[in-house]
């Protein structure tokens, strides 16, 4: 099918290189009445005016873009999407000013739901987080990175990663696979922490990668959870066996995880609110995307942001995510990332948007095909009921997506899913 999106107020197009750093990130690639032709699953022309005419002979479906904002398909580099429960009895708690790390460390919080989601089959793991996906694709992502880490032992941390491959058979979202194993020490190996890094190193990592069920590892470097001695263990061996590296780092306390992430030359740090000067700047010499969560700076209620504006300015590459999770940012939705990216980082429209399409992109290692709106990237792209870039990010609290294409079908109309109408994905 050929679909062409004419007569668009706001089309920002993302383009213009990657990964975009310093005033770069300020450039959306914005043309106005512009249009975009897709040609089966890939887009294959981009410009302005009545151009688009040559087109429409050619074109399936068309679509009338006046009062619309079209952005490439968002992309959320970081979720914990594959888990069972929720955690809102911890509100209470949270509210008294207990500390997330003292609430993991009296058996609630991660471990919470590691007790849940053991419990839990892979169907049913499938099921609960399939609505999760549907929510994000509502909200316009059309790209997620889910990562393990509330199974913690090898046959649930299996259990997680294959729910992520069975989803990505059935939903239109494109799943990135990372296996976050050192998301917490588990409760049976809480006197030998070594022994369960050596579970991990020695059997778990290995048979991730002989059965390709992760394309990165990750690693909880922070206070109270995975020292960076250990950090730079665990992940050195996954290194060693070929797949790429992610980092938690920075989340509350610095202990030197930015740096770590540097050395490592990790693909991407992530948090990164408490990163020191030297780990910003190990980062931007590292070519490390630093993909920053406000959602969970302000669900934690820290009292500030990470500094983006200092690690903009620094030459770091700056992705968004929503970190979706049951403990610190129970959302799916990258629309709400867009308002605590604003007032919580300090970041322009423009620069918001770069972030959670070609940068997110570089995060995951996609930018050579998705986050843009280019001629021969794939046809993801996302529609908005707003005018302009600046008035999607300003009007905050809804959901403002009209249409969603992945692959070049449509999935989202009138802001309602059709793709379980349309056909199997993979
Ligand atoms: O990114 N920091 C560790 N992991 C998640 C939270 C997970 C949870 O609390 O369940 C995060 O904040
Ligand atoms: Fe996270």
């Amino acid at each position: 099918m050929n679909i062409l999106i004419k007569n668009i107020t706001n089309l920002v197009t993302c383009s213009g290189g990657y990964p975009k750093t310093k005033d770069l990130l300020k450039e959306a690639g914005v043309i106005e009445k512009g249009y975009v032709f897709i040609k089966e699953d890939i887009i294959e022309a981009v410009g302005s005016c009545d151009e688009y005419k040559k087109y429409l002979k050619e074109a399936d479906v068309v679509i009338d873009g006046k009062g619309k904002t079209v952005t490439p398909g968002l992309i959320d580099s970081h979720t914990h999407l594959v888990y069972a429960g929720s955690r809102e009895k911890e509100l209470p708690l949270k509210l008294q000013n207990m500390k997330y790390i003292d609430i993991l460390n009296a058996g609630g919080g991660i471990l919470s739901t590691v007790r849940n989601t053991r419990a839990a089959s892979l169907v049913e793991l499938k099921r609960e987080s399939k609505k999760r996906l549907d929510l994000m694709l509502l909200h316009g992502t059309t790209t997620a990175e889910s990562k393990s880490g509330y199974g913690l032992n090898f046959k649930d941390e299996i259990k997680i990663l294959e729910t992520n491959k069975s989803l990505n058979k059935i939903h239109p979202i494109d799943i990135i696979s990372t296996y976050l194993g050192a998301h917490a020490i588990p409760e049976e190996f809480k006197d030998n922490r070594d022994g369960y890094i050596s579970l991990m190193i020695d059997e778990i990592i290995p048979y991730i990668k002989r059965n390709n069920l992760a394309e990165f590892a990750d690693c909880f470097c922070e206070e109270g959870v995975f020292t960076v001695e250990e950090s730079r263990r665990i992940l050195s061996s996954a290194k060693d066996l070929g797949l790429k590296i992610k980092l938690h780092v920075d989340e509350v306390e610095s202990i030197g995880g930015a740096e770590l992430a540097g050395e490592l030359k990790a693909t991407s740090a992530e948090h990164l609110v408490a990163a020191s000067d030297e780990g910003i700047k190990a980062l931007a010499e590292n070519g490390v995307v630093a993909v920053l969560l406000p959602t969970t700076s302000f669900y934690l209620m820290l009292g500030k942001f990470a500094r983006a504006r200092k690690m903009i300015e620094e030459g770091v590459a700056v992705a968004l995510a929503t970190d979706c999770n049951p403990g610190t940012s129970p959302t799916e939705s990258l629309q709400t990332t867009m308002t605590f990216a604003c007032f919580g980082l300090k970041m322009l429209p423009a620069e918001i948007i770069n972030a959670m399409t070609i940068n997110a992109a570089c995060a995951i290692g996609r930018e050579k095909e998705i986050g843009s709106i280019e001629v021969g990237k794939k046809a993801d792209i996302a529609i908005f009921n707003a005018n302009n870039l600046d008035y999607l990010i300003y009007h905050f609290g809804v959901n403002a997506i009209d249409t969603v294409i992945k692959n070049g079908i449509l999935v989202v109309q009138n802001g309602k899913l059709v793709y379980e109408h349309s056909r199997i994905y993979r």
